[in-house]
């Protein structure tokens, strides 16, 4: 079926804020817990949620801590992360990214945000690119993070659109493979190593027209 909606993840794809999430995370588990997470690990964090990814980190360091506290830590991960995002504005928006959203205003192509973040919009907000999307999905329209196809076959539903007639552009491998379960094919945003399920890869969108992507998902 022909392409007719575009479903972008946010952090990592139109901003950059996937290095603020690991900078957070990583300064939670080095001040209350007392161990370090790699790169390499954080890389399982992305496209998890936020009670997910503590519970991620928590075990791996082996740490029990009660619930009371998992609410206490997950709020001071995200006041940390706040504190980076503070500064953003519209020149952290990642190479090409604006160019694609008009590129694909002008094709008439629908244009919406599958994100597993509660911050997402009002991130959107700041950099200045809200008004571009017709459905927005994110943390707080959502019961399950990526790899589950949930915020992607909203998407769909809210764009008015079968899941065949959509491209999601994501940079994680848990967001690849939520969109390849809700059947849409995927512009990975990074390496082929990295995410070998993705339909196309670009390492990222700046000189990308919409018909070169659009001609190589034809072959994928
Ligand atoms: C995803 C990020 O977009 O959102 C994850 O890739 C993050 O790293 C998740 O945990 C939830 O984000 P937030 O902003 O609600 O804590
Ligand atoms: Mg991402």
């Amino acid at each position: 079926m022909p392409i007719k909606a575009f479903i972008f993840d946010l952090d990592g794809v139109i901003v950059d804020t996937a290095v603020f999430h690991y900078q957070a995370w990583k300064r939670m588990a080095n001040q209350k817990l007392g161990f370090d997470i790699s790169e390499e690990f954080n890389e399982t964090l992305k496209g998890v949620s936020r009670v997910e990814s503590l519970e991620r980190i928590l075990q791996l360091g082996n740490k029990t801590i009660t619930d009371q506290e998992k609410i206490d830590f997950a709020t001071q991960k995200n006041d940390w992360y706040l504190e980076l995002v503070n500064g953003m504005d519209a020149s952290d928006i990642l190479p090409g990214i604006t160019e694609m959203l008009q590129q694909s205003k002008n094709a008439g192509i629908k244009i919406g945000l599958g994100s597993v973040s509660k911050n997402a919009r009002m991130i959107l907000e700041k950099v200045g690119i809200i008004g571009y999307f017709d459905a927005i999905i994110d943390g707080t329209k959502i019961s399950r993070g990526k790899p589950d196809p949930e915020v992607f076959l909203k998407g769909a539903l809210e764009l008015g659109c079968d899941p065949s007639e959509c491209l999601v552009f994501e940079d994680a491998l848990a967001g690849v493979e939520a969109a390849v379960s809700a059947g849409m094919k995927t512009v990975g945003i990074g390496t082929k190593e990295a995410l070998p399920l993705a339909t196309i890869t670009y390492k990222n969108l700046a000189g990308v027209a919409i018909n070169d992507i659009l001609e190589h998902i034809d072959e994928g």
